[in-house]
């Protein structure tokens, strides 16, 4: 699979890394519904195999869950893939979610994802969101010196804004940044994209399919019969008015995947792969067919006409 060096590190990380937040299962505040981990574990084995050579986690995804079965999957693997998770999200006895990121609670988060995982160093070590505001430069510093403890290789940071970035640049350059990116939620182009391209920023792109809505398989049915602890219940993009607009969309983006034979799935992986300045596009997969369909995506590049084309629904 085609692979882009990201940012300055010498990271060269496939177009596709495989992303395990629905991994971490549904009992917790942001779950997926059940998830079983053999299948998890069949999803990674999959990525592998395919040739992803880079899988996202975090800390807070399942409460400790999704790092551990990852750890499981690539225990006694004498090649691992290259890993990056996150820390910055914490829980409490009653599993409520916090967000820290005073030095020795980053510093803590580290050892206990790297027991976790089953690893010696992180490769790639985000703050999973700038909250809150007022730690954003003592966590940052915090992760800067687990990287001079050999902890962890490269440090990035996740949701941030450019002038976010632009703050903790004045303590040290972060090697990426993970930004929410597809053509639900396509804002990062505005600010973020200029900012990291001038900047030589790498560029991780989080849910290019929009949590499984642009795959064409979430209709009104398969909304009412979702389990009640899938977060997707209370994200807005998969309630009305916008579940309409959102399924409106899907329909006029049919024909144009039809007619370049792929799918919905590749069609949005594509679209956000199709700037150099994306390093890589995050792939969330429940089981190892859903990777099948979405790998694919990685040798598909859009005609010109087609992207403009798609624009001008995503303006309309
Ligand atoms: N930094 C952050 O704040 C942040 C936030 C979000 C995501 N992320 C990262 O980015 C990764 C990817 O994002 P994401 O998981 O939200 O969204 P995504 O990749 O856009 O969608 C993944 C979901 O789509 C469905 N799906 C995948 N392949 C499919 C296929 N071939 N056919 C039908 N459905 C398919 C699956 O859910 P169902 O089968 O249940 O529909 C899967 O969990 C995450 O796992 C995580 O690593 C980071």
């Amino acid at each position: 699979m085609k692979t882009r060096k990201l940012g300055d590190s010498d990271l060269h990380l496939t177009v596709i890394g495989l992303g395990t937040w629905a991994q971490g299962g549904g009992d917790w505040k942001f779950g997926w519904g059940p998830q079983d981990d053999q299948q998890s574990i069949a999803a990674i084995h999959q990525a592998i195999d395919s040739g992803i050579n880079w899988i996202d986690t975090a800390a807070v995804y399942g409460l400790g869950h999704s790092e551990e079965v990852l750890g499981k999957a690539l225990k006694g693997m004498a090649q691992k893939p290259i890993i990056a998770t996150k820390c910055a999200r914490r829980w409490d006895d009653q599993r409520n979610i916090l967000k820290i990121q005073t030095k020795d609670s980053v510093k803590e988060e580290a050892e206990n994802s790297l027991k976790r995982l089953q690893i010696e160093t992180i490769d790639l070590y985000q703050v999973h969101w700038p909250e809150p505001d007022e730690q954003i430069e003592e966590g940052w510093e915090a992760m800067n010196e687990l990287v001079q403890e050999g902890k962890v290789r490269y440090v990035g940071v996740s949701n941030y804004s450019a002038s976010q970035l632009e703050r903790i640049s004045q303590i040290k350059k972060p090697t990426s940044l993970q930004p929410p990116y597809s053509m639900i939620k396509p804002d990062f182009e505005q600010d973020l994209l200029p900012y990291c391209q001038q900047h030589h920023i790498g560029v991780v792109a989080y849910s290019p399919m929009y949590k499984g809505l642009l795959t064409g398989k979430i209709t009104r049915e398969r909304m009412a019969k979702l389990a009640l602890n899938d977060h997707r219940h209370n994200d807005p993009n998969f309630n009305e008015p916008k579940l309409t607009q959102n399924l409106d969309l899907i329909e006029k983006l049919r024909p144009i995947a039809d007619d370049l034979g792929i799918t919905l799935a590749q069609l949005s992986i594509a679209w956000a792969l199709r700037w150099p300045t994306v390093t890589s596009a995050i792939v969330g997969a429940r089981n190892a067919k859903q990777l099948q369909e979405t790998v694919a995506a990685s040798s598909v590049e859009l005609p010109t006409n087609v992207v403009e084309e798609i624009n001008a629904y995503l303006e309309e």
